[in-house]
């Protein structure tokens, strides 16, 4: 690694949020907030009870080095029912606040609206009401006669993506709501808000004015794993569509004066656009002197015409939202530090005028408390690589001013509650104690330094510990590995120095018993169910992923008893530090029995019995779904379906969405059993067809059934797809050959093997993972 440092200047700082931290919700005179009501008395008070303890925060960041602090103000706290009265208790806090952070030496960055409406103003219609854009610029004034004079800079809202969509669309934030078309109203109104409250602002005197939004780049599941892959053609117009309405709906109004061009029809579907009145976008527009970004994870998209809009994306209909085959934080979010020197490359191309500053960037990991402290490796590592992407950014000349973490404090995660842990300063919320994490310490050296130094962030090692513990490497492992040979003392020593460092055993460790031996097996069952594509890819890629990392591939196949029993005592014997595991198709126990081991597993394919190992499935329901849909739209009513080997988990998937979406239209299902190959999916057919109830299509769980289907139909005279029209699964090489050539649903093989080797790579790396589901796509040949 090498020393990484910014420019001269370059403001290093937090990020808090006034509901997330203050608690003291019904304090000297502050007013109810939506989030009170929406909290209903879980979370929010006494939250970090920082409207007691600023002074201590302040002197903790004061001893890291903070530069500047952003906070937000609660706009209950000042005007508590949101307009009119004015509560002086309430600015006093902030007042306070200020002082305390100038005699710190830290810069007040403020926030005026970071998501907690008055009540008041919501019991009025909340952001659907043009008023409420109003009483947002006279609060900014009011805030500004208070404090404006010690603020450095002023940012409008915070996320009003998340505030208008989460909050009015998918109704998980609050006020809760579930309409469409008030989100893009609420939207709206809030840039509305933020036009006028940055006037507000301006006439007093405001010298340096933004607002931060969260954006995110809207990439295909190919791009994520290869970020110089194009975007393909049949995905442009869904990434597109997704970029308008997640970034440009914000960006563009607010750097450019208008809505994206083919956003504006969306909106009007949805909502008209009765509430955008002349001259809102003038008001809109306004130069700012900062745009703030929060960054943290990208968005995967790619076009699938049945698909349903997503609750938060109203319009995204025909777009389906993938997961991404990463290491992840707690929350599940993939960690892609490349996503933001790609968003940043593209704001500093598309409004290259703007200055710009990240105002959010963190992290959630559980965190382990020990005696010795809270050893984050975790949340250093992200900001790390964060900051080194944000340092090639600026290289590049990206005009990015300061690096505000997210967050100072443990605290309430919103909808989430206490559960989530971004803070790099833990809080004991039984005791409201501060305990500075790893990380904490870690970026106090960073700013010191004005960037990072050439060292990597280390986790506690083996090492460490078998140092603490005053006993042999190998005798760590051998208790780590739950080995019997070891006396109870020493066993006590070396677990309570495995607490007290919060060491986590990862691979290495665990292999070392016998030595890091850097090999990993590749365990293949014999698929009974036209898997061979699949198989050979997953050879093929797997090893080349895995080999580039420097491991050895043993080959291992899974075919009989003994061999599963060879396999076991293999792994068991340490002599791999992972295996990525093909498993047999229907139940086995095999899978449970590696994960047993305590060796990294990651298998392909939903596992049968549910399980805690790392799989890499392709969305089989998302298939299905569409290929029905996919008929009822051609017009089809009597969709009979013929059905592989039940005991498959991905048929049994397939199986279910099929009749859901039939039970959607209120259609009876048609049901035919059939094994793999096609003979038996010609046999399914023949009953489906003789059965005296006129099927007009066919959806088949594989290709295989797919073509014996058609064969069928043939056979019968019927024409295909004028008298049945057929739809298939997988689309195999034989799909496309097939006259007419064969509908069918594709399924991603060659990133379903690439992702499986990501996902042990991660897991090596002792890192959290997820379930990563990689979608089907409906590929509309001549069958329908
Ligand atoms: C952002 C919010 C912030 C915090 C982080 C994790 O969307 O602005 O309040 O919740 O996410």
């Amino acid at each position: 690694m090498r020393t990484a440092l910014f420019p001269e200047g370059f403001v290093w700082g937090v990020s808090t949020s006034a509901f997330q931290i203050e608690g003291a919700t019904d304090r000297d005179g502050r007013g109810p907030s939506i989030w009170d009501a929406f909290a209903g008395g879980a979370y929010g008070d006494p939250a970090c009870d920082h409207y007691a303890r600023h002074p201590e925060d302040v002197r903790l960041m004061q001893d890291l080095g903070i530069a500047a602090y952003r906070f937000s103000v609660s706009w209950p706290r000042v005007l508590p029912e949101g307009h009119g009265r004015v509560n002086d208790r309430g600015l006093d806090f902030y007042d306070k606040l200020v002082d305390e952070l100038l005699e710190a030496g830290i810069a007040p960055y403020a926030t005026l609206y970071h998501w907690d409406l008055p009540r008041a103003l919501q019991d009025g219609g909340g952001w659907t009401s043009r008023e409420v854009a109003r009483h947002f610029a006279d609060y900014a004034g009011v805030v500004y006669d208070r404090i404006g004079d010690r603020v450095d800079t002023w940012f409008t809202f915070n996320e009003p993506w998340v505030a208008a969509f989460l909050g009015h669309a998918s109704g998980v934030h609050a006020p809760g709501l579930r309409s469409a078309a008030d989100a893009f109203v609420s939207a709206h109104h809030m840039l509305l808000a933020h036009g006028l409250g940055l006037e507000a602002l301006r006439a007093r005197g405001a010298a340096k004015a933004g607002v931060v939004l969260n954006l995110s780049p809207v990439l295909t599941p190919a791009q994520l794993g290869d970020m110089t892959t194009g975007i393909p053609e049949e995905d442009a117009e869904a990434v597109a569509r997704i970029d308008a309405l997640h970034n440009r709906q914000f960006l563009e109004p607010l750097l450019r004066g208008r809505y994206p061009a083919e956003l504006l029809p969306l909106i009007e579907k949805i909502a008209g656009l009765g509430h955008i009145r002349d001259g809102d976008l003038d008001v809109i527009g306004r130069p700012i002197d900062l745009l703030g970004v929060n960054y943290y994870t990208p968005i995967a998209v790619q076009a699938q015409p049945s698909a349903p809009a997503d609750p938060a994306f109203p319009g995204s209909e025909g777009v389906l939202f993938c997961s991404v085959p990463s290491a992840v934080t707690a929350m599940g979010w993939p960690i892609m530090p490349s996503g933001l020197s790609l968003l940043l490359r593209r704001l500093s191309e598309e409004y290259p005028e703007t200055e710009l500053m990240i105002t959010e960037n963190g992290a959630d990991f559980e965190d382990v408390v020990t005696g010795d402290g809270i050893h984050d490796v975790d949340r250093i590592s992200f900001v790390e690589e964060h900051l080194r992407a944000l340092r090639t950014s600026i290289d590049e000349g990206a005009r990015v001013r300061g690096y505000l973490l997210w967050s100072l404090l443990d605290c309430v995660e919103w909808a989430d509650g206490y559960r989530r842990k971004f803070g790099i300063v833990h809080v004991d919320f039984t005791t409201q104690r501060r305990l500075p994490k790893d990380s904490a310490l870690w970026y106090r050296d960073v700013i010191k330094r004005n960037g990072l130094g050439a060292e990597r962030p280390k986790r506690p090692t083996l090492e460490t510990v078998a140092a603490r513990a005053g006993v042999s490497r190998a005798t760590v492992s051998r208790v780590v590995n739950g080995e019997a040979r070891v006396s109870p003392d020493v066993r006590a020593a070396v677990l309570r120095a495995v607490q007290e460092l919060g060491y986590v055993p990862n691979a290495a460790a665990r292999s070392l018993v016998t030595q890091r031996t850097d090999s990993v097996a590749l365990v293949l069952s014999v698929p009974r169910h036209g898997g061979e594509a699949l198989t050979s890819a997953v050879v093929q890629y797997v090893t080349s992923v895995l080999e580039g990392a420097g491991k050895q591939i043993t080959l291992m196949l899974a075919d009989t008893a003994e061999s599963h029993r060879r396999i076991v005592r293999h792994v068991e014997a340490r002599q791999v530090d992972g295996v990525v595991l093909v498993p047999p198709d229907g139940p086995d126990t095999l899978t449970e029995r590696l994960a047993r081991t305590g060796v990294p597993v990651v298998l392909l394919g939903k596992p049968a019995i549910a399980s805690l190992v790392p799989h890499v499935d392709v969305d089989n329901a998302g298939g299905a779904r569409a290929a029905t849909r996919h008929l009822l739209d051609r017009g089809r009513r009597r969709i009979g379906v013929i059905c592989g080997p039940t005991d498959l988990v991905a048929v049994q998937d397939r199986l279910a969405a099929h009749l859901a979406t039939l039970h959607e239209d209120g259609l009876r299902p048609m049901i035919a059993l059939a094994g793999l190959d096609g003979a038996s999916g010609a046999a399914a057919a023949r009953e489906l067809l003789s059965g005296g109830q006129d099927p007009d299509a066919v959806f088949a769980t594989s290709d295989e059934l797919a073509i014996g289907a058609m064969e069928a139909a043939r056979e019968m005279g019927l024409r295909v797809p004028d008298d049945l029209a057929i739809v298939g699964f997988g689309d195999i090489h034989a799909a496309s050959c097939t006259t007419p050539a064969l509908t069918t649903v594709r399924v991603p093989a060659a990133d379903q093997a690439l992702a499986l080797a990501r996902l042990l790579l991660s897991r090596l790396d002792g890192r959290h993972t997820s379930p990563v589901v990689l979608p089907t796509r409906l590929v509309v040949r001549a069958t329908t």
